[in-house]
């Protein structure tokens, strides 16, 4: 019937315009749903006048967990259909690094527990080294707590890091625990050769390349006030630095407003929609510093919605968007009103 040749042609027929969803402050707020986000994802899987689906990505400075799991997330809390490749994360393009790293001993900060570790293991990066092992090893790198057992990779017990050389450290989510990860982070860039325990002669010369997967300075839970971001940790890392060294800390940002993600994410958007790069893509964000900035210098349209981090007036004063919506359902309607 009709139905079933719609839904049949919808595979075949790419889209002329995609969106791009921010997560945090857009379809959720920490643990809890955003109650328009429900019907705004359903409304592009098809529950829509138009008979057809419209192409959508998860945008996201959030990760920690593989993309699998991110989707997996998502789908149950707005109880809808969101497959990983339409995942990208804060660490997703950092991928690219892999040809690089991987068989070098890298070093991988932030997320829950070990989480991180099967991350970067699953991306390809042979050797991985997370906090907790350094201060599994010696607990007095940091003597004001341990770390519980369940956060150490699996070959914890084995690791000897005075014979270790790291050879790169990356941040893929948030650090649980600042003063700790700021101490390790610190011991690596400024060891010989990334063998934590030495001092370098010059701390000034940086040896050991340094990559943040996103620079948000806040970002929206369910607390009625944003919290700290990776963006603010970075800030706080390379003020120690500064003081302990004179010099300024080097490193290489990923996530949003950065454009190696906006090319990574017009990649998927592009496998999604049947090969075919939608020639307009939406962003929907709650952070005009990373959303919307990241989005216009992009090239992308912008909307800005008021579920998040933004609660001015109007629009961003210093980032104005396209388009400023009460929230995600809204501007979905807005788009599609638009485009059809
Ligand atoms: O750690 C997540 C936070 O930095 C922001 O995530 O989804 O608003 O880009 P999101
Ligand atoms: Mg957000």
């Amino acid at each position: 019937g009709i139905h079933s040749y719609r839904a049949f042609s919808s595979k075949l027929t790419p889209s002329n315009y995609a969106f791009a969803f921010d997560i945090d402050g857009v379809l959720i707020k920490g643990k809890r749903t955003i109650p328009e986000a429900r019907s705004a994802i359903r409304m592009l899987n098809g529950d829509n006048a138009l008979g057809r689906k419209v192409p959508f990505v998860l945008l996201t400075n959030g990760g920690g967990v593989t993309e699998q799991a991110k989707a997996e997330q998502i789908s149950n809390m707005l109880d809808v259909q969101i497959s990983p490749e339409q995942v990208v994360l804060s660490h997703s393009p950092m991928q690219a690094l892999v040809d690089q790293y991987k068989d070098k001993n890298v070093l991988v900060v932030g997320g829950k527990d070990r989480e991180c570790f099967e991350v970067a293991k699953g991306y390809g990066f042979n050797n991985v080294i997370i906090p907790d092992d350094i201060h599994h090893w010696q607990s007095s790198v940091w003597p004001f707590r341990h770390p519980s057992r369940d956060s150490l990779s699996p070959d914890a017990d084995s690791l000897d890091f005075s014979k270790i050389p790291i050879g790169a450290v990356m941040m893929f989510h948030d650090s649980r625990d600042w003063g700790r990860d700021i101490q390790i982070m610190l011991d690596v860039i400024c060891s010989e050769n990334g063998v934590v325990g030495t001092q370098k002669g010059d701390c000034t010369v940086q040896e050991i390349p340094i990559y943040f997967s996103n620079n948000d300075i806040i970002w929206s839970t369910e607390f009625p006030v944003p919290r700290l971001g990776q963006g603010s940790f970075k800030m706080a890392l390379e003020s120690v630095y500064k003081t302990l060294t004179g010099t300024n800390l080097q490193s290489t940002s990923y996530g949003k407003p950065y454009p190696t993600t906006y090319a990574f994410a017009e990649q998927v958007l592009g496998r999604i929609n049947n090969g075919k790069k939608p020639s307009r893509i939406y962003a929907v964000g709650d952070n005009p510093a990373a959303d919307i900035q990241g989005a216009n210098n992009y090239g992308w349209s912008s909307i800005l919605v008021r579920t998040g981090v933004f609660q001015e007036p109007g629009n961003s004063s210093h980032f104005p968007a396209t388009s400023v919506c009460q929230h995600v359902e809204e501007a979905v309607k807005w788009v599609i009103q638009q485009e059809e």
